[in-house]
């Protein structure tokens, strides 16, 4: 057994954000009506600006509904949302969040001109991390939400200290966070589909961008090769253009969606969209297998720590291979779920306009600092959510995933 640890700190960090942007258009249905009012998406397409005069601001309207978010309708509540940095510096479009979560009025800007006006600021960690002098030294009116967004793990988000007494919600790939901004998610579907495997001509593929050789993932595959041909693409490997990686990998019974990092829910699109995606069956290396089917079924990937050694993980993936009708229960779950990969960053900042429009905030205890703690030293895999369900969040969005998760146990018949 391999013991889990932090190992690639201070790795690059663009590796998280990568497939972000391969995805232009998703086509989504309306899901769970009744209960969680929750809309996926229907079509993206790019319609805003950036100059504040299109939000025909009017600071009347605005003071009559901050801080009354029980306002009804909720959900047509104006709300203003000042990106205080492109995340990474990657400039994008803001979307018309109307057609993704049935919440219009959602206002973005990135011009600081509006800090005294927007109901909230959203602040990239990674941008801000070793630099907060700008954000410290910034007047704030009491009613003003700052959310602290962050998608990279702990190992990867450093100085997390400086970040104290700032923030009032947090937003990150964490369940517990009051903005959950997962990198992916099941789409549950109207009707079952029939089972529709890739063709499958090789066995086992690897994609990876930053090689570490002290990182597990690293470690692991010199083991797992020794028993089993992995093909590796990335740099210094195979080349493999970015439009091609769907199709590449999708030629291959098995991927290994080997995350970065393990920590607690840091599951990226190497599982999302590399592995699912392109209908492959991921071998996960990651947080523990309970926090994966937090998200995913059971018979959806295979787990590393299922096995006691890289030898036998190899010796299965090749017994799988050749027994079709075992490899094929992989898929099963597809039956009625798909996933969903390759959110944007555009829509991340829709999901906390939404998050705003129809949450209850003045229930909220103020323990964000303690969130952003909790987010540092994450024990990763530990289950325990100190916070249960008392802190504010926990939207429609969260419930939704739980619906599926649900489902999923339920008879396990996907
Ligand atoms: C909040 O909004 C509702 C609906 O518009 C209104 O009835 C209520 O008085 C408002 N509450 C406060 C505290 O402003
Ligand atoms: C956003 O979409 C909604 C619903 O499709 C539409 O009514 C609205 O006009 C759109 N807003 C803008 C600014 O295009
Ligand atoms: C947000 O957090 C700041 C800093 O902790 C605090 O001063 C402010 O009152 C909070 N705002 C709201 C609306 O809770």
């Amino acid at each position: 057994m391999h013991t889990l640890t932090r190992t690639e700190t201070g790795e690059p960090f663009m590796e998280s954000v990568e497939g972000k942007v391969v995805w232009k258009k998703l086509l989504i249905i309306p899901l769970f009506i009744f209960i969680f009012a929750f809309c996926f998406f229907a079509s993206v397409h790019q319609f805003w600006t950036y100059e504040p005069e299109q939000y025909n601001f009017s600071p009347s309207l605005q003071t009559a509904h901050a801080g009354n978010t029980s306002a009804a309708p909720k959900d047509k509540r104006k709300v203003i949302i000042l990106l205080w940095t492109w995340p990474f510096g990657q400039r994008f479009n803001f979307i018309n969040c109307s057609e993704l979560y049935g919440s219009p009025n959602c206002h973005f800007t990135v011009d600081r001109s509006w800090s005294q006006k927007a109901d909230a600021v959203i602040v990239h960690h990674r941008d801000v991390c070793w630099n907060t002098k700008g954000l410290t030294q910034q007047p704030r009116f009491p009613s003003q939400r700052w959310i602290w967004f962050n998608l990279e793990s702990p190992s990867h988000s450093p100085n997390l200290g400086a970040m104290k007494n700032l923030f009032n919600l947090t937003m990150s790939y964490r369940k517990d966070s009051d903005i959950f901004v997962p990198y992916g998610k099941l789409q549950l579907l109207d009707e079952p589909q029939p089972l529709s495997i890739p063709l499958k001509t090789k066995l086992v593929a690897w994609v990876v961008s930053n090689w570490r050789e002290d990182s597990r993932r690293v470690k692991f595959y010199h083991e797992l090769k020794k028993h089993i041909t992995v093909d590796v693409y990335g740099q210094q490997h195979l080349p493999l253009p970015r439009d091609k990686l769907l199709f590449t990998v999708s030629q291959y019974k098995f991927y290994l969606a080997f995350e970065n990092s393990q920590h607690e829910d840091y599951i990226t699109e190497k599982l999302w969209l590399n592995a699912l995606s392109s209908g492959t069956v991921p071998v996960v290396l990651g947080p523990p297998r309970e926090i994966y089917e937090r998200f995913v079924p059971p018979e959806s990937f295979i787990h590393v720590d299922d096995f006691a050694s890289a030898a036998d993980l190899a010796r299965y993936l090749l017994e799988l291979s050749d027994d079709a009708e075992r490899y094929q229960r992989y898929f099963k779950w597809r039956e009625w779920l798909k996933p969903v990969a390759g959110i944007s960053w555009a829509m991340h900042v829709c999901r906390a306009c939404h998050f705003l429009q129809t949450t209850e905030l003045s229930t909220c205890l103020d323990g964000t600092f303690l969130k952003l703690l909790s987010f540092l030293k994450s024990p990763c895999w530990t289950l325990a959510n100190p916070f249960g369900n008392s802190v504010c969040g926990f939207a429609s969005f969260n419930q939704d995933q739980k619906h599926v998760v649900a489902l999923l146990a339920e008879g396990r018949r996907f």
